[in-house]
C-alpha cells in the first residue's frame, strides 16, 4: 500500500473502537509481536467489556487481542504467518481462518483436526496464505456463544501486484442480541433455529452503529466487506459513488456484476472498488436492502482535495492459484441439505442447542461433537461435480474448509463461474459446484447460519 492509503486507513480504523488508534499492522492493534519470533501474533481470545451501544457497558463480550476493536489481521500471500491462540475465556475455544487453503492441523476444527484449547492454554498456528483477498477467522467451539459475543476478525492478505488504492477501509457486519439494557439476552430461539435463524436486535458496523468514515475526495477506494453475522443475509447497494464488485470470498470476480444482485450471507466477503465523487463533504451510503426498510450499514465523508481517479487507474486483481475443475474426469458427489427433527444432539464440550433441525444427506452432526463418518472419502486431486439441492424454504451459505470450488450451474438462476468457499444456497435451489480435491485431511462442509450448522448442518469430506 501507499503511504496515502495507509494513513486514510488510519482514519478510516480511528471509527474501529473508543479507544482510538488501530493501524495497518497486528502490531498497532496492540496484538503484540513476541520479541523472540518477530513474526508470530499473539492472539488472545479473552473476555471484554464494552460501551457498544453508546449507553454504558455491554459485559460479558469476547474478543481477540488487547487493541481497539475489531481486529483486523494483515498477512502477505507465500509468506509465512503465525499466530499464537492463548485462551484467557473461561472455556475451550479454537480458531478457523475461514478461507484460507492450509494445511489440515491449521484448520482450527476440535476433534476432527486439533485439540480443544482449554482456559490458560495456547495453540500456535502458522501456515503460508497461498491466495491474496479478504478473508477472516473466528472460533469453530461453542460458536454461536462465542461469535455471538464478538469473537471474531478479519484477515487481509495482501497480494504483491495489488491494485493500489487511495484508501482501503475494511468492514465487519455484524449483529448483537442485546436487550433494552444493552446485556445479552438468549443467543437464539429454537422456533427460529429451525427457521432462518434467530436475528439480533442490534447492527452493527465495525461494532458501531451506521459508522461515518472518512474517504478521499474523487478517490478510488477498495471496500473488504466481511459478513460476521451469525444468521443475517445482505443485499446491498450504495448510494452517492459508483461500485464495482472486484472480488467475491477472496477471489476475484470473474466479470463485474451490479451490487444489488447478489445476496452475502454469514460468512462471505465482498470487495469494492468505490470510485468517490469530486465534491470535498459530500456522502456516499452503503445500505442494506433485504428487509423490509433499507438499513444504513455506513457512510463514507470526502475529504481533501479532488484526487479525480478514475477507475481504469486500477489494474485488475490477480486470479489466485486454484487448481482448475477437471469437467470431463469429474465423480458426482450427491448432497440434499434438509430438515429433520429425528436424532437427539450429542453432548459437547463446545456446547450445543439442545436441538437438531437440520442435516446433510438425513446425518445431523453440529461439527464440534465426535464425528461419525465423513460423508465421502476423496482421491487427492480428483475433481468432483457436488450436486448440491437445498429442498428447504430457507436460505442455507454452505461452506468448505480448506479448499475453494467453482460455482458451475445453477436451476434457478445465471451463475457466473465464481471460486469460492462459501455459497449461499437459495431456497428450492440445486447447483452445481466444481471441487478440485487437492487438500489432504479431513474437511468440514456446513451451513455458515451458526444455528443451522449446530442443530446439525454439518457434515465432512475426507481428502486421502
Ligand atoms: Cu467460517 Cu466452519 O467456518
Ligand atoms: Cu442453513
Amino acid at each position: 500500500m501507499t503511504s496515502l492509503s495507509r494513513r486514510t486507513l488510519l482514519k478510516a480504523g480511528a471509527l474501529m473502537g473508543a479507544a482510538g488508534a488501530i493501524g495497518a499492522g497486528a502490531g498497532a492493534l496492540g496484538l503484540g509481536r513476541a520479541l523472540a519470533e518477530p513474526n508470530r501474533i499473539d492472539l488472545q481470545a479473552r473476555p471484554l467489556d464494552f460501551d457498544l451501544t453508546g449507553k454504558g457497558l455491554t459485559k460479558s463480550m469476547m474478543t481477540y487481542g488487547e487493541g481497539t476493536l475489531p481486529p483486523v489481521l494483515r498477512a502477505r500471500q507465500g509468506e509465512a504467518f503465525a499466530a499464537r491462540l492463548l485462551n484467557t475465556l473461561k472455556e475451550p475455544t479454537t480458531v478457523h481462518w475461514h478461507g484460507v487453503r492450509l494445511p489440515n492441523a491449521m484448520d482450527g476444527v476440535p476433534l476432527l483436526s486439533q485439540p480443544y484449547v482449554y482456559p490458560g492454554d495456547t495453540f500456535d498456528y502458522a501456515f503460508t496464505p497461498p491466495d491474496a483477498g479478504t478473508f477472516w477467522y473466528h472460533p469453530h467451539c461453542n460458536t454461536l456463544e462465542q461469535m455471538g459475543r464478538g469473537l471474531a476478525g478479519m484477515l487481509v492478505v495482501e497480494g504483491k501486484d495489488d491494485p493500489v488504492f487511495d484508501a482501503e477501509i475494511p468492514l465487519m457486519l455484524r449483529d448483537w442480541r442485546l436487550g433494552g439494557n444493552g446485556q445479552f439476552i438468549a443467543a437464539f430461539k429454537a422456533r427460529d433455529a429451525a427457521k432462518s435463524g434467530t436475528f439480533g436486535t442490534f447492527r452493527t458496523a465495525n461494532w458501531q452503529e451506521e459508522p461515518n468514515v472518512e474517504a478521499p475526495t474523487g478517490g478510488l477506494v477498495r471496500l473488504r466487506i466481511l459478513a460476521a453475522d451469525v444468521t443475517r443475509i445482505f443485499n446491498f447497494t450504495l448510494e452517492g459513488a459508483t461500485a464495482d464488485v472486484i472480488a467475491l470470498d477472496g477471489n476475484p470476480v470473474p466479470k463485474r456484476f451490479a451490487l444489488d444482485t447478489l445476496m452475502i450471507a454469514p460468512g462471505q466477503r465482498l470487495d469494492l472498488a468505490l470510485r468517490m465523487p469530486g465534491t470535498e463533504g459530500a456522502t456516499a451510503r452503503l445500505v442494506d436492502i433485504r428487509g423490509s426498510q433499507p438499513k444504513l450499514i455506513a457512510s463514507f465523508t470526502l475529504k481533501g482535495p479532488d484526487l479525480k481517479r478514475n477507475p481504469g487507474d486500477l489494474g485488475p486483481l490477480t486470479a489466485n492459484p486454484v487448481p482448475r475443475f477437471d469437467e470431463s474426469a469429474a465423480e458426482n458427489l450427491d448432497m440434499v441439505l434438509s430438515a429433520t427433527a429425528d436424532s437427539a444432539p450429542k453432548p459437547s464440550i463446545c456446547g450445543t442447542l439442545g436441538y437438531t433441525f437440520w442435516a446433510i444427506n438425513k446425518v445431523a452432526w453440529s461439527g464440534d461433537t465426535d464425528p461419525t463418518a465423513p460423508l465421502s472419502e476423496l482421491k487427492l486431486g480428483r475433481s468432483y461435480r457436488i450436486r448440491l439441492a437445498n429442498p428447504t424454504p430457507h436460505a442455507h451459505p454452505i461452506h468448505l474448509h480448506g479448499m475453494n470450488f467453482v460455482v458451475l450451474s445453477s436451476n434457478m438462476r445465471q451463475v457466473q463461474p465464481f471460486v469460492t468457499d462459501t455459497w449461499a444456497m437459495l431456497p428450492d435451489e440445486k447447483v452445481e459446484l466444481g471441487l478440485v480435491a487437492d487438500n489432504p485431511g479431513d474437511w468440514v462442509f456446513h451451513c455458515h447460519i451458526i444455528e443451522h450448522q449446530k442443530a446439525g448442518m454439518t457434515t465432512y469430506l475426507r481428502v486421502v
